[in-house]
This record gives C-alpha cells, structure tokens and sequence, in this order.
C-alpha cells in the first residue's frame, strides 16, 4: 500500500457527493446522493433545502465510499473538498464536514476549484496535456478557457445571463415534458434531446444569440424568451391550455436543441480562432475538451466535432457519469496536486473560502 490515498468530497450545489482514489486514478470507492427530484418539484434550487439535504446525507455518502473501499480514515493521506464556487449554503456543509474530519484524523486539506476539477476530469481517462482548451457547459456552468496547468487557467468566456442547461430545463418545464410518458424521469436537456429526435428542426427558426459580439461569451436568456413566446403563440393556435403538450412539441425541441448546440459551437469555434492567433495551443494536436451535464447531449458533441474536424483539434468528453458533479472528479484534482505538491494545507493552518 506504496500509493498515497484521497478522499474527495463534493457539495457545491445539489449533489452530496464522495469517492476514495488512488494516486494513479484508481476510484477504489464512491457514493453520491442527488437531491434532483426534490428540488424538480419547487421548480429551482431553493439554497437552505439543498443546505439541510446536505447536512443529512454527507455522513452517510462519506462513510459509504469509505467502506466500499475497504479504507480506514488512518489510511488517507488528505481530504480534498470542492470550496468554491457555488452555493454558499452547500459548500459550507462540505467544507465544515472535511475541517472535522481532517482535523480528527489529523491530516492535511487539498481545497478544489469546482471549475478546475471539471476541467481536469478527462485526464483521469486519457493524457491529455496541457494546454487544452476547455469548454464547460451544465445546468449552472458555461465557460470557455484555456487550461494551463492544474492551477492555472485562462479565462476566455463565460454565459452572461444563464447556463445552457438551465435555458433548457426551463425550456422543457415550459412544454410540459416532464408529463410526457418518454420524458418523465429525463432532466429537462435529455427530454429536449429525446424529443428532437422525432423533430423537425426547420420548422422554428429561432435567432442564433450575439452574433454581432466579437467575443467568446455565450447568451441563452433572449432566446429562451422567444421560446417561450412562440411556444404560448402555438398554444393560442391550437387552443390548448399551458400545461398540455403541444402537438409539435419535437418540433420546437429540435429547433431549440439546434441553436443552443450552434451558438454554443460558433462562441467555441471563435475561441479556437483565439487560441491560434495568439499561440495559446500546442501545434500538434491541440484538443478541446467538453464537460458539465450539457456535454452529454449527442447532438451538441456532434456539433462540436464538426468545429474541431475543420480546425484540426481533437475532441475530448469525459464519459457521461463523469461529466455531472461527483465526488470522483474532486477526489482526481486532488491527486493532481498532491502530485506536484502544490495547494496542499496543513490541517492546523487557519482555513477560510469565500464561496465565490
Ligand atoms: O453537471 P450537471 O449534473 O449539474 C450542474 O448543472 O452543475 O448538469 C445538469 C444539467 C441539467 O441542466 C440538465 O438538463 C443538463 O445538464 N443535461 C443535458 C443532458 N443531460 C443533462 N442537457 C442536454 N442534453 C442532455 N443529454
Ligand atoms: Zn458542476
């Protein structure tokens, strides 16, 4: 038992999330708890329902991953906890349960940018060296930057309004989805994306956001706004009432599915633009790498290879399971600094994170 030992542990938003790793990659055991369904029925995240959720599941989550892995906590050599960003109220309930912990098993503390760990995932897969360029689009995240190094990133973009996923729960809570039979356990993205299957996308047009900003910023707030107006439009033409479902709703789904995944690959294809002229990627075989909830959909990954097919990058996505918050992905940034020794914090240091 040479290889050191990490215990990550995640609570930014709704999911108690936890895993033991090994310091090649080896997840030796996890657990997680969702709070999805519960906050699915007040239609958004209320912040101390998550903070109580989280407070009554972490000890659990913790010492399920503990015991699948067969680890005692005298076996770890550090705890590495999401401490920014997201919910102050959540965050809060990781960082306390990991500041008892570390501090009981006398241990040091390995602090994890929620970003950066998403960002890194994909190298617990494959190589992938730096710099890449990353792409990070979910239900709260939508960024564009360029990673470095394990602690240095570039930022090149960001949603100036909402992420695309959450555009797209809200999108699909507006059609009703949920009370379609195919679409009742989906998230709002995988319903948009099962329903625009069996769509025609040139039956709505709906204008591509910001095509006059010569940036890498991404908007989703005015579109999803003419949605929603065309979708009460149609309900006024077929003489329903909102709550029913429409009968070209795959229609609209393909439709709005296909301007989220376009402006998200121009904003993308802007920054590979960027990157080149400013010779921020390698020349040989610079990569793109595509994380967060929204990184699932298959339709935006085929968009996207369309982008790096015509500017020469590879294409990386983490496997689905892995691109969603997990505790899997914290306890990994957590090798890579313990690694290269860097970010590490003794666990009788003062320690305090603002959430942002
Ligand atoms: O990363 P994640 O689990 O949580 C955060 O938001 O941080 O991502 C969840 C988001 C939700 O908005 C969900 O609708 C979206 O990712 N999502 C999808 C798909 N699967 C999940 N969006 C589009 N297509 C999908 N297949
Ligand atoms: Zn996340």
């Amino acid at each position: 038992l040479d290889s050191r030992l990490v215990l990550g542990i995640e609570t930014s938003c709704d999911d108690t999330g936890a895993a033991v790793m090994d310091e090649t990659g080896r997840i030796l055991g996890e657990s997680s708890h969702t709070q999805k369904d519960v906050h699915l029925k007040t239609g958004g995240i209320i912040p101390v329902v998550a903070q109580r959720l989280h407070k009554e599941n972490i000890a659990r989550v913790v010492q399920e991953a503990l015991d699948k892995s067969g680890i005692a906590p005298r076996d770890l050599s550090a705890v590495a906890t999401t401490v920014k960003p997201g919910l102050a109220l959540s965050l809060g309930i990781g960082l306390q349960y990991s500041l008892n912990f570390i501090q009981e098993h006398k241990m040091p503390f390995i602090p994890i940018h929620h970003m950066e760990a998403h960002a890194l995932t994909v190298r617990m897969i494959q190589s992938v060296p730096f710099p890449f360029l990353v792409l990070l689009i979910s239900g709260g995240h939508c960024l564009l930057a360029v990673a470095r190094d394990i602690d240095d990133f570039l930022l090149l973009g960001q949603a100036l309004d909402e992420a695309p996923g959450d555009t797209l729960d809200k999108v699909a809570r507006r059609l009703s989805l949920v009370k379609h039979p195919k679409c009742s356990t989906l998230s709002g993205g995988q319903a948009i994306e099962l329903m625009a299957q069996e769509g025609n996308r040139l039956k709505f047009h709906f204008k591509s956001p910001m095509g006059q900003h010569y940036d890498c910023n991404f908007s989703f707030a005015g579109f999803r706004n003419q949605v929603t107006q065309v979708i009460s439009k149609k309900e006024e033409d077929e003489g329903i009432q909102p709550g029913e479902i429409l009968s070209c709703v795959s229609d609209i789904a393909a439709a709005a599915q296909y301007t989220v995944a376009s402006h998200i690959a121009k904003r993308t294809h802007r920054a590979i633009l960027f990157c080149k002229a400013k010779g921020l990627l390698p020349q040989n075989s610079p990569s793109l790498v595509v994380s967060g909830g929204v990184a699932c959909n298959q339709y935006i990954r085929k968009t996207l290879q369309i982008v790096t097919d015509a500017t020469g990058l590879d294409l990386h996505c983490p496997p689905a399971k892995l691109c969603t918050d997990n505790g899997v992905m914290i306890a990994w940034n957590g090798v890579e600094k313990l690694r290269k020794g860097k970010g590490i914090v003794a666990h009788t240091a003062n320690i305090r994170y603002e959430p942002k």
